[in-house]
């Protein structure tokens, strides 16, 4: 609902259910980014460093005020009263999840505020009404705090008392999603996605003839349309479906919105507002299609297996039931399991466990009782939906051939008779889901269920990108200054500062860590690290050109804001940092051994290797015996020893185990591996817990939750309150802060694959080729144009695996037309080389976007 022409599709419909002789009642959510901003409010007034972001949440309401055409703004008094709220969290310095439940609602109630004076003003007589006094939720006493004010159940049962009361308020009524109110009166939130749950629980409390999630598209489909343009709209499904296609990955509805509706037997209908007289999805309205067959395929990423292999639980009684006690001791929920005489292999649901190493470890430490356990990851999950798949299993035997050349590596089929899962390797998911639908679907006429593709629906549709989505990056807005900077030549580096900006204030406030550090191999932009700097930051470095470089750009620099870590150097490039009186941190042995009086008398940090690597590929993880970084435990005594002789202080310890890395809990891993081994060293007072803070690099990847982290690290500190605990971020400052900018070259088809050729290339952007990197791309020039077919988009280098983005799914592209590649802004350009005697790209800062 972020612009005035949704309201005016609502106010038509409204009308319409109004003449009727029905009492629709509108569920709303927030302006989209809203629940975000409010997320950041929450964890930044504990520091007392919100304004900025009540700011942006006052204009963003006073502007769709504006945009509406209101004279007044109506969410004003509830923005008065968050402020107040934020005030009272900062004055007590923490925010409980009760407090955080009470300031996250205000998105919702703010919006509705807005839209119920809207539709008065449009003659509509619409009641306001708070979804805190409808909706109760249940009493989950053995809950976590959390789950109970951050992701609670609300009772759906029919309530004739709510019916009385809504039917008497007026002629429509507005309410909120994802707000309710526990037995005590006090707010409560569905957790996130919860505004379709809200509206399938007001259906079912009403005894609705119909409930209708209105959404940016018109339903579900037979694949996620981003990957397979072909996939078709199903028009009729069974709730039993629906909720199968909603829990094996699709994002259109959420899950937990079908039973309340579907207890209630009540329709639901998901309809697109940006179209709204497109087809669409109908759930549970004579849906029995008797003939078997596969609906849809959904697909999960980020899926852990754990396999246990073992010759002990063939004709063992209690054999699973000990294996899965291992599971339920350590409090991880299973999803799949598939078992055969020698082994068990069960998959972890990413969303309900979020299981860091240390519980994994344990739990194969409890199984390795039982037989050889091990952890498999990063998979996919690729589910073919559909009732009584059983009887078509004969039919699947061409598309299951797809999967010859890959190991699957566990197998289900749901006991409902509702779906098929293989689970493979993360990186084969994109492919296989195409190729299978290409297999399942293609070539099969529109009827009763099948209705268009989504290409069909949207080639001459109104296009379905007019308001960003939630995840859409800066860049989408700011087309037009990237057009003209595009203009002066490419391809061109594009970092918008403010976003740098805003990524270190969160680092910095992040309690508990005293020193935060750039690692400046990540993007080395003179005016970036001004930027950072001013904030306060400091730099690590890795060479005797980096440390050139930033006293260069920043000559007062005080040298002790940096820390310097070279890896296998020469013996001068210790003496250098030593002469610039920036910290100098060893990673090894030798330099001491070998040269002891470039270290004598001198105070140094020392890497040490934390044993488990972490990271998003295997060449940016930096432990274990196969790095060559730092000094494993083993070395310990001699380093005594030596630092000793040499009257040589150790005042910091340091551990970098990788780079990105999305689990918060890794930072306490290594804060307790480092307080663990610092009591050995009487001098150290501050601990370096490394870098590798990831981002989300595809949209459904979900972002490093800093707030988990900050509360890893007050455990630490609460105990070992005497270390100073200093965090290195490269990527997480600036990779979502730049875009790369390109120019279409040429186009090319051979066989069924086309090809878009771009001036920039691996020697531009190095991470698709060498570490099989995902970056989002899109043609800039064509931004609002229907998506209609994939391609790899490649450069111009001599070398096969110059590809920047394969199986690219595009609108028709032409020479000319100015290509963005996403999250470009850590180790882009600083990775960029000359190869085949190419230019540099250039790169450009802007500032701060409205
Ligand atoms: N500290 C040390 C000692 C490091 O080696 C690194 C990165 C960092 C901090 C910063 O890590 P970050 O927060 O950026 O993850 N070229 C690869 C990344 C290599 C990282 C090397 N070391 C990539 O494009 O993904």
């Amino acid at each position: 609902m972020s612009s005035a022409e949704r309201w005016q599709t609502i106010a038509a419909q409204v009308r319409e259910r109004i003449a009727d002789g029905d009492t629709p009642v509108v569920v709303c959510s927030a302006l989209s980014g809203v629940s975000d901003a409010l997320e950041r409010l929450a964890e930044r007034c504990v520091s007392g460093t919100h304004a900025s972001v009540l700011a942006e949440l006052r204009t963003r309401h006073a502007d769709h005020a504006r945009a509406l055409g209101l004279h007044e703004d109506p969410s004003a008094p509830w923005l008065a009263d968050l402020e107040r709220l934020a005030l009272g969290a900062s004055l007590i310095g923490e925010a409980s999840p009760r407090l955080k439940a009470r300031i996250l609602s205000f998105g919702e109630l703010a919006l509705t505020a807005l839209g119920a004076a809207w539709l008065r003003e449009q003659g509509i007589d619409a009641a306001w009404v708070d979804a805190r006094k409808c909706l109760t939720a249940a009493d989950r006493p053995l809950a976590t705090e959390l789950r109970r004010y951050l992701g609670a159940t609300v009772h759906h049962e029919r309530d004739e008392a709510l019916i009385a009361t809504l039917s008497e308020a007026g002629a429509a009524v507005i309410t909120q999603g994802f707000i309710a109110r526990n037995n005590a009166g006090e707010t409560v939130l569905l957790g996130r996605g919860g505004s379709d749950t809200s509206a399938a629980v007001f259906a079912a409390r009403l005894g609705a003839k119909r409930c209708e999630i209105w959404t940016d598209v018109p339903g579900m489909f037979t694949a996620n349309p981003r990957q397979v343009p072909a996939a078709r709209l199903i028009r009729a499904l069974a709730f039993d479906e629906a909720q199968e296609i909603a829990s094996s990955g699709a994002k259109v509805l959420h899950p937990a919105c079908i039973a309340p509706v579907r207890d209630a037997g009540i329709p639901l209908e998901i309809r697109c507002t940006p179209a709204p007289d497109l087809p669409r999805t109908r759930i549970g309205v004579a849906t029995r299609d008797p003939s078997p067959g596969v609906k849809a395929i959904s697909a999960r990423t980020g899926i852990t297996l754990v396999s246990l292999e073992t010759v002990g639980m063939w004709q063992q009684v209690g054999f699973l039931a000990d294996a899965f006690a291992c599971f339920k001791r350590r409090g991880i929920s299973v999803d799949l399991v598939s078992t055969s005489e020698t082994n068990v292999t069960v998959s972890l649901d990413p969303k309900s466990n979020g299981v860091d190493r240390v519980t994994l470890d344990g739990l194969l430490a409890d199984l390795s009782h039982l037989g050889e356990a091990r952890v498999i990851g990063p998979c996919a999950s690729i589910t073919l939906v559909g009732q009584r798949i059983r009887a078509i299993l004969h039919r699947l035997g061409p598309a299951l051939e797809l999967f010859e050349e890959h190991r699957i590596h566990l197998v289900t089929q749901a006991a409902s008779d509702l779906n098929l899962t293989v689970v493979v390797d993360e990186a084969q998911e994109e492919r296989l889901v195409q190729e299978l639908h290409a297999l399942l679907f293609d070539g099969r006429d529109a009827g009763p269920t099948f209705g268009p593709t989504w290409s069909t629906l949207f080639k001459d549709a109104p296009s379905t990108r007019s308001t960003p989505a939630p995840h859409e990056p800066w860049w989408y807005r700011r087309r037009e200054e990237l057009t003209a900077v595009a203009a002066a030549g490419t391809p061109v580096y594009v970092y918008d500062a403010g976003v740098v900006e805003d990524r270190a204030q969160a680092v910095l406030s992040i309690p508990h860590v005293q020193r935060a550090l750039f690692a400046l191999k990540a993007n080395d932009h003179p005016e970036l690290l001004k930027r950072l700097d001013a904030l306060g930051m400091g730099f690590e470095c890795v060479s005797p050109g980096e440390l050139a470089h930033l006293f260069d750009t920043l000559p007062h620099l005080d040298p002790t804001r940096v820390l310097f870590t070279p890896n296998f150097a020469r013996r001068e490039d210790y003496e250098g940092g030593f002469q610039r009186g920036v910290h100098v941190n060893l990673d090894a042995l030798h330099p001491l051994r070998s040269w002891p009086e470039v270290f004598s008398g001198k105070s140094v940090f020392v890497r040490l290797d934390p044993g488990r690597g972490r990271g998003h590929h295997e060449f940016v993880k930096t432990a274990g015996a196969r790095s060559k970084f730092g000094i494993s435990p083993e070395g310990l005594e001699e380093l005594k020893t030596l630092t000793t002789e040499g009257a040589v202080s150790v005042i910091g310890l340091h551990a970098h185990a990788g780079s990105g890395i999305r689990t918060p809990e890794h930072w306490t891993e290594v804060a307790a591996f480092l307080c663990h081994i610092a009591s050995q060293f009487p001098q150290v007072k501050h601990l370096d817990l490394g870098g590798g803070l990831g981002i989300p690099e595809k949209p459904e990847q979900s972002a490093l939750d800093l707030g988990a982290v900050a509360v890893g690290l007050e455990a630490v500190r609460a105990s070992y309150p005497q270390y100073e605990l200093w965090l290195e971020p490269g990527r997480y400052l600036v990779a979502e802060s730049g875009v790369l900018l390109a120019r279409v070259t040429q186009l090319k088809q051979k066989g069924d694959v086309r090809y878009v050729g771009v001036d920039a290339g691996m020697h531009t952007l190095i991470r698709p080729a060498l570490y099989g990197a995902w970056h989002e791309i899109v043609n800039l020039t064509r931004l609002n144009e229907p998506l209609v077919h994939l391609a790899n988009v490649v450069g111009p280098i001599c070398e096969s695996g110059d590809v920047l983005g394969r199986k690219r799914l595009l609108p028709h592209t032409f020479e000319g037309d100015l290509i963005a590649v996403g999250t470009a802004g850590a180790y882009g350009r600083v990775m960029a080389s000359t190869y085949n005697r190419r230019a540099l790209p250039r790169e450009v800062v802007i500032e701060r976007g409205a």
